[in-house]
């Protein structure tokens, strides 16, 4: 028997409840608790013998809690004779552990794939890893989608005239490009140094920006430091104080409200990786459902 069932994980059951009916799936109800020692307790209330199971649950903040519950539904789909576990991890933690960058330090992203595949999952579906290299932390096969296609489409009728991409690191230039060339236009970087996890400083920008708007792109929106730090540096180059932020994860830990309250930034655009209750930060929230659904549907029955 096959047929696809929809196990939501508790760090997005909106999310999961999204993705069911554009899949056409169930969405088995899950039971989440704790034992009084703190130790995790998850069970499934519905059969999954046969049937591909599908957990939502992108390992967001607290991280360690939603991967770990993440092993947890996975083993506990594995044990119930599910015929393979997907697990949809469209915000993916630890991902910015993709390497070391000193001696006796651990590659957090590879420890968490290695823990995810040892708990039984098959296939996994993430979205914008923070580095390519991650997929080839699994030996299982890894969707790695863009949301660009769709933030882009989100953010188009906002763009100011003659406007640049900007990539506020490195990482992201090839990134950048890309959107510049779907957008017929230039893209240009900030060179950053990073001084500590929550403080980055950035240096100059490469590439010309003088009396331009602008749209930086990024994969997540943590801190805000970054952002704030690239909208200064571009101001400082002469950029015209019309700038939009497009990422693909909002996290906005406390204080990035703060941070990004500048006058220059005239909207930002995130998807809903990630739960957005709660969050105070001005923005725009873009659907990703239809886009993992295609990536679900695509699997086959
Ligand atoms: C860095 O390599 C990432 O692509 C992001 O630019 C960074 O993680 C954003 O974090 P924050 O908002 O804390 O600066």
């Amino acid at each position: 028997m096959s047929g696809l069932v929809i196990i939501p994980g508790s760090a997005h059951a909106g999310l999961a409840a999204d993705i069911g009916p554009l899949v056409g799936a169930p969405v088995v109800p899950v039971q989440v608790d704790r034992f009084p020692d703190g130790e995790l307790s998850v069970r499934l209330l519905e059969a999954v013998r046969g049937r591909a199971a599908v957990i939502v649950q992108p390992t967001g903040p607290p991280v360690d809690t939603h991967l770990v519950e993440l092993l947890a539904l996975a083993d506990a789909c594995r044990r119930a004779a599910a015929d393979r576990v997907i697990a949809v991890t469209p915000y993916f933690g630890y991902a910015r552990g993709d390497r070391r960058h000193g001696r006796r330090e651990p590659i957090m992203a590879s420890l968490a794939a290695r823990l995810i595949e040892a708990a039984g999952v098959t296939h996994l579906i993430a979205l914008d890893l923070h580095a390519p290299q991650i997929e080839g932390f699994f030996h299982i096969p890894v969707d790695d989608l863009s949301p660009f296609g769709v933030l882009l489409e989100a953010v188009r009728p906002s763009l100011p005239d003659d406007v640049v991409v900007v990539s506020p690191d490195l990482g992201r230039l090839a990134l950048a490009t890309r959107v510049a060339d779907e957008l017929h236009t230039d893209a240009a970087v900030v060179h950053k140094r990073r001084l500590s996890g929550a403080e980055s400083r950035p240096l100059q920008v490469i590439g010309d920006v003088r009396d331009r708007g602008c749209l930086i792109v990024d994969d997540m929106i943590t801190t805000g430091g970054t952002i704030a730090g690239c909208v200064d540096a571009l101001l400082r180059a002469g950029a015209r104080a019309e700038i939009l932020v497009a990422a693909t994860h909002g996290l906005f830990a406390s204080g990035a409200e703060d941070r990004l309250r500048l006058p220059a930034i005239r909207g930002v655009w995130v998807t809903d990786t990630l739960p957005h209750a709660g969050v105070g930060m001005p923005r725009t929230v873009v659907p990703i459902a239809p886009l993992i659904a295609e990536a679900v549907r695509r699997l086959g029955p």
